[in-house]
């Protein structure tokens, strides 16, 4: 793993971009709606890394804290912790001299560590993120204890999966020829550890099933094991360019519908930009602004047209705020807000919907209700 950590922090690969874009902007978003809730945030990095990159770019706890000081200061405690003694010196040099004074960098074992914090953070706002370089430091059995404390006080969760190491370990193809040794028991044992159960061997097992296919399948499993306690749940992929393997999913829990609606916008930017970027550079289509190229079928005008119908037919009344968490909790990161509100207007003008303005405003805005005509 030395030499992983070391290559890794040598310079940013850009897929990272994604990764960092989401976390600086859903930071910013977090910190500065948190913030009004009277109580104190704990931010922590479990798997901290050294702060900044050997290009000089930042990594993780640089960017949560520079968000901190700008939206939270003095009323926020940062915590860093790592394994590595030089990551961990690197890390107390660079948040010292960006001046965080709210930030502390511990030498420490997350695996040993971070399942013991919610006892001691009992009535605080907690955000956690999990960016370990495998699957252990992202499991099921280190975030229950966060899962589970009390719903009065905000818990949000943000953590990276790593998809390739998921199917090394599974040992499909071992498995099936009957090849099971001591070392692929370890791993099914790991295996089941981090995803709380082992539900995982019904979904990798699958026959004539491709691989992206079940990765989504299992984060989806993954996911609503934990949204019996945070019900807010999505994730966004993270790859080289649209049509490389998944590398890691970024994903996220939450207790409260403003996270998904914010993340929705946030990883639907933050990828498809980058997408685009990747895909097209030298190309003709390089310098076309990612939203002007046409959606696939999946993320069409048509598809949401029609599930805003079928929405507003099953909850005649209801707000467009409403609607629009609706439409996020089952089409999670395939449409922005701008895009959907737009969409709205549209249909109102050639009467498919009614779009009524709000009231008390004489405008038309999120607690505008909709009908079908
Ligand atoms: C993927 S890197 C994190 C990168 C970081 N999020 C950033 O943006 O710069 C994972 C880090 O976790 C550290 N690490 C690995 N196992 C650990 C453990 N059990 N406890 C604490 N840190 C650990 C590694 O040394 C490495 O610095």
């Amino acid at each position: 793993m030395g030499k992983y950590d070391d290559d890794f922090f040598g310079g940013k690969r850009p897929w990272s971009v994604i990764k960092d874009r989401v976390l600086r902007d859903y930071m910013n978003v977090y910190l500065a709606k948190v913030n009004t809730r009277g109580q104190h945030i704990v931010l922590i990095d479990a798997y901290a890394g050294p702060g900044v990159f050997q290009d000089g770019s930042n990594g993780s706890p640089i960017i949560i804290c520079t968000a901190a000081e700008k939206f939270a200061k003095n009323n926020y405690s940062a915590f860093f912790f790592n394994i590595r003694q030089d990551f961990h010196s690197q890390l107390e040099t660079a948040l010292k001299n960006s001046g965080f004074n709210s930030a502390h960098a511990f030498k420490t074992n997350s695996l040993k560590t971070i399942n013991q914090l919610p006892q001691i953070l009992k009535d605080n706002t907690v955000f956690l993120y999990l960016d370990p370089f495998g699957l252990k430091g992202c499991g099921y059995d280190q975030l229950e204890p966060f899962l589970k404390r009390n719903s009065k006080y905000s818990t949000e969760i943000v953590l990276t999966m790593c998809m390739p190491a998921v199917h090394r370990m599974a040992a499909f193809h071992a498995v099936k020829r009957g090849e099971i040794n001591e070392k692929t028991k370890k791993y099914h044992e790991r295996l089941t550890t981090v995803f709380g159960g082992d539900y995982w061997k019904d979904i990798l097992y699958q026959e004539n099933v491709d691989a992206e296919t079940k990765e989504f399948q299992l984060i989806d499993a993954y996911l609503s094991k934990s949204a019996q306690f945070l019900p807010f749940t999505g994730y966004c992929p993270v790859r080289q360019k649209s049509d490389s393997r998944i590398k890691y999913f970024m994903v996220f829990v939450s207790g409260h519908p403003d996270a998904m609606v914010l993340m929705n916008d946030i990883m639907h930017k933050a990828y498809f930009s980058q997408m685009h970027r990747a895909d097209f550079q030298g190309t003709l289509f390089e310098e076309l602004d990612w939203r002007d190229m046409p959606l696939t079928d999946d993320r069409s005008e048509q598809k949401l047209n029609a599930l805003i119908k079928e929405l507003v037919s099953k909850y005649p009344g209801e707000t467009r705020e409403n609607i629009w968490l609706q439409v996020v909790k089952s089409n999670f990161m395939k449409y922005e807000r701008k895009f959907y509100r737009s969409l709205l207007k549209n249909m109102a003008d050639k009467s498919q919907i009614v779009y009524q303005v709000d009231p008390s405003t004489g405008r038309r805005n999120e607690n505008s209700k909709l009908y079908p005509v």
